[in-house]
């Protein structure tokens, strides 16, 4: 199953070589949304100076060579040498019944590659911020949408879970009790808890010591110090995981893979690197110097793999994390969903991993950047009082909010069926918020605007899904109910042509969201479609018409709100039955 554009674009190619000679094999035909027909094909024009001929010339030397009567209504040069396309109505309704047919809704199967996804990676002990949400749900949108595409996705939580605080924090969890309502914070409230330790550590010289004392205890594997960790690292990770589930992504604790999973490969790397040259002492400190990289006043500037103390630091970790993606989980296509503001330390690390043969070629590795959220002042978002934002009240919030839209729409609703759609109408506005911008784009957070159900936000799409539903209901039938997935439907009407192209497209936007890694793309398709079904639901009265064209609405109908499902699902949003 192709797209109309997909399955036309090898015979342009075709006739292209045909016209202008074998050396224009495998040209692109440049194919572009037209204003006055389906597409048009650039290539004349772009291939005209080339081929030392009138671009006009070229583009009905194309036409002539080409055969597109399956296809196409109409065919014609027009100005310059554009070819103008018009699909034929059959010709889609047949490629609309196959993708209806078809389960996986005309997404193609890629050659599977084995992708690492490091997303989400929160520290202990601390808060998770927006910037961790941002990252989190774009992550788990990229996860969900190749696992779909079918790639062996292994989802990697980074989490910080390691370095010199944790002696403080442990002594901390020592002194409180693991039972103590202090320790629960750690599951409700982790920066309360942070704070509280470090209350202790600047205020009591005592306690400051018995903490440097359990780092040393921690570094060198002591059993009892390293149980305590495990111990405030499992009240950590229960917190994460409350977010979590709270956001529907997929992460389990079986995807952990926090900064101590590679301790034990610090020194090895350190010594790596020595011994390939590739490392020196400076200040004391083991330093990788790349050409190219320089600090302020033209400095070199250092990776520093082993700091002067003798410790490792953040980039001695983030070589191991490339050597045993690549190494150990054979890794194909590796992703660094993280902060815009770490890209020099990433490019510092592949750069150093590659010099080092850890990183061949071969594998294609990459940050996909995530931009900062803003408050509305523009600067990075805190709450009124200028703490850090918890991010579990933010979404609680949201679900309010969304509680509190649907009480005054719907009434009549049980509370159980409330609470279930507040939930999934809040949480889904929240992640459509930071998946439908570029992912490494700033945007500011506005909970009031991501609520509304106009414009190109989750609820909009939501709700667009429930209006579909509707109908079905108020017929009493299934829209999952095959008999529509098989029923012959015809294009007669201008907004049921529209909307059939469009969902057309669907599995061509999600291959490329695969490739380019850019979710906001399914996003923006999701929202043209939901504004093409409401064009068609406009225009083309459903239920009303007669047969056979109320079943062949019924069944674009039932078509479109599984392409909306399914691509909403793809970057992790709920689709609510009512809304
Ligand atoms: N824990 C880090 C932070 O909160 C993010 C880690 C990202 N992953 C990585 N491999 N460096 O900023």
């Amino acid at each position: 199953m192709v797209s109309p554009v997909d399955a036309v674009t090898p015979l342009i190619t075709q006739a292209i070589e045909a016209t202008l000679g074998a050396e224009f094999a495998g040209a692109d035909p440049v194919l572009r949304p037209s204003q006055y027909a389906d597409v048009q094909v650039n290539a004349a024009l772009a291939l005209a100076k080339r081929a030392k001929r009138p671009p006009r010339e070229v583009a009905t030397a194309i036409v002539a060579a080409l055969d597109l009567s399956e296809q196409c209504s109409a065919v014609e040069v027009s100005g310059p040498g554009f070819i103008n396309l018009t699909f034929r109505d059959s010709w889609l309704a047949r490629l609309l019944a196959q993708q209806a047919a078809d389960e996986r809704l005309g997404v193609p199967t890629q050659p599977r590659q084995i992708v690492p996804i490091d997303y989400s990676a929160p520290n202990v002990a601390k808060e998770m911020h927006v910037g961790h949400l941002r990252t989190t749900v774009v992550g788990d949108a990229l996860a969900r949408t190749l696992e779909f595409l079918g790639h062996d996705v292994i989802r990697q939580n980074h989490i910080g879970d390691w370095g010199t605080p944790f002696g403080m924090l442990i002594e901390h969890l020592l002194e409180v009790g693991e039972d103590s309502p202090q320790a629960a914070l750690l599951e409700t409230d982790p920066n309360a808890f942070y704070q509280g330790a470090r209350t202790k550590f600047d205020g009591d010289p005592e306690f400051a010591t018995r903490a440097r004392a359990r780092v040393v205890a921690l570094q060198s594997g002591d059993p009892a110090t390293l149980e305590r960790w495990q111990r405030l690292i499992g009240l950590s990770t229960a917190y994460f995981n409350r977010i979590y589930t709270a956001l529907d992504v997929t992460l389990t604790d079986a995807d952990l893979a926090g900064e101590s999973t590679y301790n034990d490969e610090l020194a090895a790397i350190c010594d790596e690197l020595e011994e390939r040259g590739l490392a020196q002492i400076s200040d004391g400190a083991l330093c990788v110097f790349l050409p190219g990289y320089t600090g302020r006043e033209g400095k070199p500037l250092p990776l520093i793999v082993r700091k002067s103390d003798g410790g490792y630091g953040y980039g001695t970790t983030d070589l191991a994390t490339v050597r045993h993606r690549v190494r150990d989980l054979h890794a194909d296509r590796i992703l660094y969903v993280i902060g815009a503001p770490q890209a020099l330390h990433l490019r510092m690390v592949w750069e150093t991993a590659r010099l080092a043969g850890w990183l061949p070629d071969d594998v294609e590795i990459v940050h996909v950047q995530i931009g900062n959220v803003l408050g509305e002042d523009r600067k990075i978002l805190r709450t009124r009082s200028g703490a850090p934002l918890r991010l579990m009240a933010l979404i609680e919030e949201a679900i309010a909010k969304a509680g509190a839209h649907l009480d005054a729409a719907r009434p009549d609703l049980a509370p159980a069926e409330r609470d279930l759609i507040a939930a999934q109408v809040g949480v889904g506005a929240i992640k459509y918020a930071d998946l439908s911008v570029a992912h490494d784009s700033e945007y500011v957070f506005d909970l009031d605007r991501m609520l509304s159900l106009t414009g190109n936000t989750g609820p909009y799409l939501q709700y667009a899904a429930t209006r579909v539903r509707s109908i079905f209901r108020s017929i009493e039938a299934d829209p999952a109910d095959p008999a529509f997935a098989q029923a012959a439907i015809d294009l007669a009407e201008p907004g049921e042509r529209a909307l059939a192209a469009h969902l057309l497209d669907f599995g061509t936007v999600v291959a490329a969201v695969g490739d380019e890694l850019e979710p906001h793309r399914l996003c923006t398709y999701l929202f043209e479609l939901a504004q093409a079904f409401s064009a068609f639901y406009e225009n083309c009265p459903v239920l009303k018409a007669d047969e056979p064209t109320r079943t062949s609405r019924l069944a674009l109908c039932a078509l479109t709100l599984r392409v909306m499902e399914r691509g909403l699902n793809l970057v992790g949003i709920r689709s609510p039955q009512q809304m």
